[in-house]
């Protein structure tokens, strides 16, 4: 169940309309076992590198309900841990940001302290001190053999930093595998940095953000992109291509921004990007990487319970922008991607419906991913895709998913 997938598999529920069954967004128990067999198994994407400029800096988060901190060290590296002490299991750093050259008020600069005991660690995850530790456990315990716990972690595709609560996860380049290819000269030519960061938490489901990410049927809903795309030369030639382990990308197009009443065209971009172009990598179980043109926006999704989720909205730029050029890539992104702006908060809107209508103990019903069009931009391949991996790791069918798959079967 573990090992990746060489090629590419579409889910197929056996009908000739292929659909999921609603559970699979609002069950407690389906929620709970995708937490332990795909968030705390796989890859995932998380800061970005620019988010910790200097050394000792550091960021804290929760993945699958697991505290980590991330924390650039003295040899500039980035590295994650476990924030939890081996001591007595107690969180160690609390504040969501900073830098630890700021002393806690039990402990010493530059080190992690935590408050219960004041045991501390340093930026490699090494204990550097145990109070009264002779008196207490005489030659039983040395500092020397305790450490945080190191997580896998990797700063790949754009800067960001990748990590995984699986020790034993495989190596990043053959989870993610070519799903980059298409970004790959725009992402890792030259050092990207962030200037946009908010989040929603939104009552729905993870995979209904991801869904959503995943087809262009929905360009209905937004009338910028029914206006500056659907409307344009080249729109529905835009392809999907399915990768291994359940990520897929969607080939560019030239958008018109100009076509939107106020709008203006986007001369600035990255490194190999057509002018006025627009790319996406979407990856399993939860994250995508957009590029429209100028500025790259990057969610990740962070699961809270069946029916609530956080996604977080990163925009970034060249690190050598002029104040100009970022002031530009600033305002093109906010156009569409800021919280105000004019399609960002559409697809909010939408999965937050979705959430309402599919909210744990509704009634059971079929989800359509039923669009077959050569796998061009209205073909819901993406999602499928999706859900054969979903099937693939979970061991249960999306469309039958209170049944348990046996392996033979899968
Ligand atoms: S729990 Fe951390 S020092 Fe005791
Ligand atoms: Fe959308």
């Amino acid at each position: 169940m573990s090992e990746l997938r060489k090629e590419p598999v579409l889910y197929d529920s056996g009908q000739s309309m292929p659909y999921v069954d609603s559970r699979i967004y609002s069950d407690e128990g389906i929620f709970a076992e995708e937490i332990e067999k795909i968030w705390k198994k796989i890859w995932l994407v998380t800061v970005h590198e620019s988010e910790l400029p200097e050394p000792l800096d550091f960021r804290t988060l929760t993945i699958a309900r697991e505290p980590v901190v991330i924390v650039r060290g003295t040899d500039n590296k980035i590295r994650a841990f476990r924030n939890v002490c081996p001591h007595r299991g107690n969180l160690i750093v609390r504040k969501p940001a900073g830098n630890l050259s700021v002393a806690e008020p039990s402990g010493n600069a530059n080190y992690m302290t935590c408050m219960f005991h004041a045991w501390q660690y340093d930026c490699f995850g090494r204990c550097v001190d145990i109070p009264r530790m002779k008196q207490g456990y005489q030659d039983r315990l040395r500092k020397e053999d305790i450490s945080l716990e190191a997580l896998p972690c990797e700063v790949k595709h754009g800067g960001f930093v990748w990590l995984s609560l699986n020790k034993n996860v495989e190596p990043l380049a053959e989870f993610t595998g070519e799903a980059f290819d298409i970004m790959k000269v725009e992402l890792d030519t030259e050092p990207l940095d962030i200037f946009h960061y908010h989040k929603a938490i939104i009552p729905s489901n993870y995979k209904l953000w991801h869904d959503t990410n995943s087809e262009f049927y929905h360009d209905y809903m937004h009338y910028f992109n029914r206006a500056t795309s659907m409307m344009q030369k080249g729109y529905f030639e835009r392809q999907y291509t399915a990768f291994p382990n359940g990520h897929c990308t969607v080939g560019s197009m030239e958008v018109k921004y100009e076509a939107y009443q106020g709008a203006k065209e986007r001369p600035l971009s990255f490194p190999g990007m057509p002018r006025n172009g627009w790319k996406m990598v979407d990856l399993f179980p939860g994250a995508t990487y957009n590029i429209r043109g100028s500025s790259l926006r990057v969610d990740t999704t962070t699961p809270i319970g069946p029916n609530l989720v956080m996604i977080e909205f990163r925009g970034l730029g060249l690190k050598r922008d002029t104040p100009e050029e970022r002031a530009q890539r600033i305002r093109d992104h906010n156009t569409i991607w800021g919280p105000f702006g004019r399609n960002l908060h559409e697809d909010l809107l939408g999965i937050t419906g979705q959430g309402v209508a599919m909210r744990p103990g509704t009634e059971p019903r079929q989800v359509l991913h039923g669009r077959h069009e050569n796998n061009s931009i209205h073909d819901e391949i993406g999602m499928r895709h999706f859900y054969a991996e979903w099937q693939r790791r979970m061991g249960r069918s999306p469309s039958d998913p209170m049944r348990e798959l046996s392996l033979a079967a899968e």
